[in-house]
């Protein structure tokens, strides 16, 4: 039974559609009923894969209301904030780790209309980003070492997930739990039981026989 106070939500990862064909992995989110995307943006040097930029997101905007649920995973996110807000993103998630003034981006995330997330690599322990939970409408836990998708999912980032939910009770606070990284309807129940709301699927669902199917199993299970 999930302890979240957030109403379950399947993020399909657009990194797992074929990328020489991403409108239609766009709209197969929203054939499936989805009213997510989730948008993993890698530059090479935060994380050793490049993926897609602000262009992708501008060009498949007009194609669908999605939430743009956005992932940066770059060196510099701060030098790229105001570029996917301009491009249609509704949320921008920044990782930790990196040098550049964290806070301060986190709040121009939201001067510009956006809702706001710090995310965390699997070797970066929950306190690292307890001083801005009241701060971030989102927490990113990564249940792989960024970069690819289809990896195998990371079991012992449950207790982090257990913390972060546990932090969001005693403190009154209303951010999003969000899990990436080799989850499934198996493994996305398991974080869903510690308190995560916020599933981002690219294989799973990708390759998903039923895709519909398989994110209800996972938003109502
Ligand atoms: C890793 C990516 C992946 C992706 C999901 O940097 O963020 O976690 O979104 O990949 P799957 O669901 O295929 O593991
Ligand atoms: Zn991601």
């Amino acid at each position: 039974m999930s302890t979240s106070p957030n109403v379950p939500i399947v993020a399909p990862s657009l990194l797992a559609a074929n990328h020489g064909r991403l409108a239609e992995g766009c709209l197969a989110a929203v054939a499936a009923g989805q009213t997510w995307l989730h948008l993993d943006i890698m530059d090479g040097h935060f994380v050793p894969n490049l993926s897609f930029g602000p262009q992708v997101l501008a060009d498949l905007r007009p194609l669908c209301g999605l939430f743009f649920d956005t992932h940066l995973m770059l060196a510099n996110p701060d030098k790229y904030v105001e570029a996917f807000a301009r491009a249609g993103a509704q949320q921008i998630s920044i990782h930790i780790e990196p040098e550049y003034p964290v806070a301060e981006t986190l709040a121009r995330i939201r001067g510009l209309g956006l809702k706001c997330g710090i995310a965390l690599k699997p070797g970066t322990p929950a306190a690292a980003v307890e001083p801005l939970l009241g701060k971030v409408d989102n927490v990113l836990v990564m249940t792989v070492e960024p970069g690819f998708g289809g990896q195998k999912f990371d079991h012992a980032m449950l207790p982090k997930i257990a913390q972060f939910a546990q932090w969001r009770a005693e403190r009154k606070l209303a951010y999003r739990i969000e899990v990436d990284g080799g989850v499934d309807d198996e493994t996305g129940l398991l974080c869903k039981a510690q308190g995560a709301d916020t599933f981002v699927c690219g294989t799973a669902f990708y390759h998903a026989p039923d895709r519909r199917a398989f994110a209800a199993r996972l938003e109502n299970g």
